[in-house]
């Protein structure tokens, strides 16, 4: 079978390793031929595609990035489920897999919807998708996180300063409340959990009452508590959906003007999806990548790879995409208790 691969959405450290896994099985036990498509669905309407032998994707599994590209461009506003049957039909591919996040499965749906032979593979630093316990690239994200904000402490109490710290996560917390519990954190702000302006400086004047340098975790998406909305730019990605960030800087000039205490704000921004994916990582997204191209060889049409417990199992895109994992209340308030 001709398969065509492509990596859609925000890039995540592990891309490359789902990339070898379809393509070192797919060749070896089903003797399938694959085609890599360039820059996501932008290479899929614009018939922009490279050809994906075994020897291209050897010793892959440590490298950041994405061998294909990536891009947001959606091909339902750029010629539609038409064209990219046009183009399949052309190079007789008979299937596509592809690797993304929310927006690049919920095209993928839609294309299965359409006829178009379609296996899904999940991805994001963020881990928001609720059909799957973990996603690939979340580790990574969350190691480097960790090891900035150790580095921030040592500089914050060499000066007796708050540092905030401002992670990605999008539309939820977990970056933020995993790389604050690591890294010891004394306030974490994830969009779950309603907090006031006052509980945060509550904390961040215990901290400093005990002779701490307060650290602050905020994920990008947090709002205080009454506030509508989260959006600090009005820039949008290629999928309509609005960029996040700047919350940070607000929260820094917040305790500043509140406690007096100097503060400074890091925005970790995309150092977070950079480098080289974490041990874990690789292998999450080695056995996605071999699961995928089982899905395919049974023609499970419609389906995405997913981790449930220490199993890879296949769940439908439609599922798949309906909700956002968010983080549960309770976990928020284990963390909670060590704050201060
Ligand atoms: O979804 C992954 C993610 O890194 C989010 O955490 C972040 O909000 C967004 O992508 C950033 O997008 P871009 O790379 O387009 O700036």
């Amino acid at each position: 079978m001709k398969i065509a691969v492509l990596t859609a959405g925000g890039d995540c450290p592990g891309l490359n390793a789902v990339i070898r896994g379809i393509v070192l099985k797919g060749d070896r036990i089903y003797d399938h031929e694959f085609v890599g498509v360039r820059d996501g669905f932008r290479g899929l309407v614009e018939d922009d595609l490279v050809p994906l032998p075994r020897q291209r994707v050897r010793g892959l599994s440590k490298v950041g990035g994405t061998i294909l590209g990536t891009s947001r461009v959606s091909p339902m506003t750029n010629g539609g489920t038409d064209r990219v049957k046009e183009v399949m039909d052309k190079h007789d591919i008979e299937a596509l897999i592809a690797i993304g996040g929310e927006g690049t499965l919920t095209v993928a749906r839609m294309f299965h919807d359409a006829g178009i032979n379609v296996v899904g593979v999940p991805k994001t630093i963020d881990n928001d998708l609720s059909a799957t316990d973990r996603t690939f690239g979340f580790d990574t994200a969350v190691s480097v996180a960790t090891e900035s904000i150790d580095r921030l402490r040592t500089t914050g109490e060499a000066h007796s300063r708050c540092m905030v710290v401002e992670v990605m996560g999008r539309n939820v917390g977990w970056i933020a409340l995993h790389a604050g519990i690591a890294s010891g954190a004394h306030a974490i702000l994830i969009p779950e959990v309603p907090v006031t302006p006052s509980q945060l400086f509550g904390w961040v004047r215990h901290a400093m009452d005990r002779g701490r340098a307060p650290v602050v975790v905020v994920a990008e998406g947090f709002t205080f508590a009454g506030e509508e909305g989260a959006v600090a730019s009005d820039r949008t990605d290629g999928f309509g959906r609005q960029l996040l960030g700047g919350i940070g800087e607000r929260v820094t000039r917040m305790i500043e003007e509140a406690t007096g205490v100097e503060t400074r704000n890091t925005t970790l921004g995309h150092l977070q999806r950079g480098g080289v994916p974490s041990s874990y990582d690789r292998v999450l997204a080695t056995r996605f990548g071999t699961a995928a191209v089982d899905a395919v060889s049974d023609r499970m049409w419609g389906t995405m790879v997913a981790l449930h417990g220490i199993d890879i199992v296949n769940v439908r895109l439609r599922d798949a995409t309906s909700a956002l994992k968010v983080v549960p209340r309770d976990q928020w308030d284990e963390a909670a208790i060590l704050f201060g």
